[in-house]
C-alpha cells in the first residue's frame, strides 16, 4: 500500500479545502487514503493533535467516523468547525446571509479604540467587519459565547453555523488587507503609518462578505452516515483526552522551520476579538515550530534519541552568530514539545493503535534538520514500530525565499515523509 501525496494540489471542482487558504494544510485525498488502513470497518475514533484546517477531521466527518481535531489557535477551531457543515442547511444559507447584513447595518455602534482590527483598518473601515462579526454572534451563538470567544470552554459554543460565516468573514477581511501581504505567504504587514490604514467603503464589505458565502457553497460536501466529530481548542503536549479513547492517529505536527503561524492569521484573530499585546503574545508562546523562545526544557532527555542529540549539539556549537544564544533554544524547546506530545499520544492512544505523522525536513545553515529521523528515534523509545514511510518531494518551501541559504548548500528543496507507526499491544 503506497499513500498518495500529502500534497494539497489546485483543485479543479470547488471543495472545503479551498474554503481558508493555509500555507500547511495536507490534502483530504491522502486522509482517505490512510482511514481506509487505519479504520477498515470505519469503527473507532481518529484523532489529530494539531487538527489546523481540519482536513483529518473533515474527511472523517464526511466518511461517517468519528474524530476529534485539537488545535491550539482559534481560528483554525473555527475553520475546522466550518467544514462540518450539514448540506441539508445550504438553502438557508443565503437567506441568513441576508439577515446577518441586515442586523449589521440596522446597529448603531462605535469602534473601540482598542479593537484589534484597527491595526490595518481606520475605526470608519473597521466597524463594518466588526458589525458583520457581532451580527453573526448575536444570531448564531449563546450570548456568553461570543466575548472572549478564543477561550476553549466559549469556542466550544460555537456551531459549525456560526463558524461557515465567520470564516466568510475571515476571508472577507483577508481580501481587504491583501495590499498588507508580502511575497510571504505566512506573513502580514503592519501599514508604514496610521495615515496608511484602510477605509474600505461599507457597501465594498457586505458584498464581498456574500460572494464569499456563494463561493463556499459550492463546496459543501455530502455526508455519509453519522459521525460525532469533537474539535476543540487545547495543547498536543497536554491533551484534553483520556487514556486509551482514540484508536487511531493522523496529523502532520508543526514544521520546524520558524514558521510564525500567529502572525500568518493575525487578520482572522483580530476578527476574533485578539488584542495585540496580551492574548496574541501568548498565543506566540504556545505554539510549537514558531520563532519565539519560551521558558525552556533546559537539557535534551534521553527518550529524545541519539540523532536528535547529536542535532542539537551540532546548532550549539555551530560559528554563526545567534547559535548557541537562539537557535540552539529554539530547537531545543522544539523537540521538548514534540517529544511530550508523543507521549500524550501514546497515553490517548489504544494498544495496536496506530499513528500516521506527515513530517517535513528542513535545514539549519548546513545542518540538516531531520526531523522524520528524530521523531522515528522517539517514537522507537516509546515502544512503537514503524510499519512505513514514504518519501515525496516537497516543492514549497520557505528556504526557497531566501538568497542568503546559497551561502550554506546548493540543495533548497525538503522532503516530506509520510511515518506510519503502530503502538505496543
Ligand atoms: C502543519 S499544521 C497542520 C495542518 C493540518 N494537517 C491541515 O491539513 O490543515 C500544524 C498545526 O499545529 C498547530 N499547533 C501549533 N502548536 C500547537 C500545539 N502546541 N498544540 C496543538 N496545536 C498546535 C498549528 O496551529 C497548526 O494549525
Amino acid at each position: 500500500m503506497i499513500f498518495s501525496n500529502p500534497k494539497r494540489m489546485k483543485q479543479k471542482t470547488p471543495n472545503k479545502e479551498s474554503w481558508f487558504n493555509f500555507y500547511a494544510g495536507y490534502s483530504g485525498a491522502f486522509v482517505r487514503d490512510v482511514l481506509v488502513q487505519v479504520m477498515p470497518n470505519n469503527q473507532g475514533r481518529v484523532l489529530d493533535p494539531w487538527n489546523g484546517s481540519g482536513t483529518t477531521t473533515t474527511t472523517a466527518h464526511e466518511q461517517g467516523i468519528d474524530s476529534t481535531g485539537i488545535d491550539i489557535n482559534p481560528v483554525m477551531i473555527i475553520v475546522a468547525k466550518a467544514k462540518l457543515l450539514s448540506p441539508g442547511v445550504v438553502e438557508s444559507l443565503l437567506p441568513l446571509a441576508e439577515e446577518i447584513i441586515a442586523l449589521a447595518k440596522q446597529t448603531k455602534k462605535r469602534i473601540h479604540y482598542t479593537d484589534p482590527l484597527l491595526e490595518w483598518f481606520t475605526p470608519a473601515g473597521a466597524l463594518p467587519t466588526r458589525l458583520l462579526a457581532d451580527a453573526i454572534s448575536k444570531i448564531l451563538m449563546p450570548s456568553e459565547a461570543w466575548e472572549k470567544v478564543f477561550l476553549s470552554d466559549h469556542i466550544c459554543l460555537v456551531s459549525d453555523l456560526a463558524a461557515f460565516f465567520l470564516v466568510a468573514l475571515f476571508r472577507t477581511t483577508r481580501s481587504l488587507v491583501v495590499r498588507f501581504r508580502p511575497t510571504n505567504p505566512t506573513w502580514i504587514k503592519a501599514p508604514e503609518s496610521d495615515k496608511c490604514r484602510i477605509r474600505p467603503n461599507p457597501e465594498k464589505v457586505y458584498d464581498e462578505f456574500r460572494l464569499n458565502i456563494r463561493e463556499m457553497l459550492a463546496g459543501v460536501a455530502p455526508i455519509s452516515g453519522q459521525a460525532n466529530t469533537i474539535i476543540s481548542l487545547g495543547s498536543s503536549s497536554d491533551l484534553p483526552l483520556a487514556k486509551k479513547s482514540v484508536d487511531a492517529v493522523i496529523a502532520s505536527p508543526p514544521y520546524c522551520t520558524r514558521i510564525d503561524y500567529a502572525i500568518a492569521t493575525k487578520p482572522e484573530l483580530a476578527v476574533l476579538g485578539y488584542s495585540q499585546k496580551r492574548d496574541f503574545d501568548s498565543l506566540r508562546r504556545l505554539m510549537m515550530g514558531g520563532p519565539v523562545v519560551t521558558s525552556l526544557a533546559s537539557s535534551t532527555k534521553s527518550g529524545w534519541g541519539e540523532n536528535c542529540v547529536n542535532f542539537l549539539k551540532a546548532v550549539e556549537t555551530h560559528p554563526s552568530k545567534g547559535s548557541r544564544s537562539y537557535y540552539h533554544k529554539l530547537f531545543l524547546q522544539y523537540y521538548a514539545a514534540m517529544y511530550e506530545s508523543l507521549q500524550e499520544i501514546n497515553r490517548v492512544l489504544v494498544p495496536d493503535g496506530q499513528c500516521v505523522l506527515v513530517v517535513q525536513d528542513s535545514f539549519y545553515k548546513e545542518v540538516h534538520i531531520d526531523v522524520a529521523k528524530h521523531i522515528g528515534e522517539m517514537a522507537r523509545n516509546l515502544g512503537w514500530t514503524l510499519k512505513n514511510r514514504f518519501d515525496f518531494e516537497a516543492n514549497l518551501v520557505m528556504a526557497r525565499m531566501n538568497p542568503k541559504i546559497k551561502k550554506y548548500r546548493t540543495y533548497s528543496g525538503a522532503t516530506e515523509s509520510v511515518l506510519w507507526f503502530r503502538k505496543a499491544s
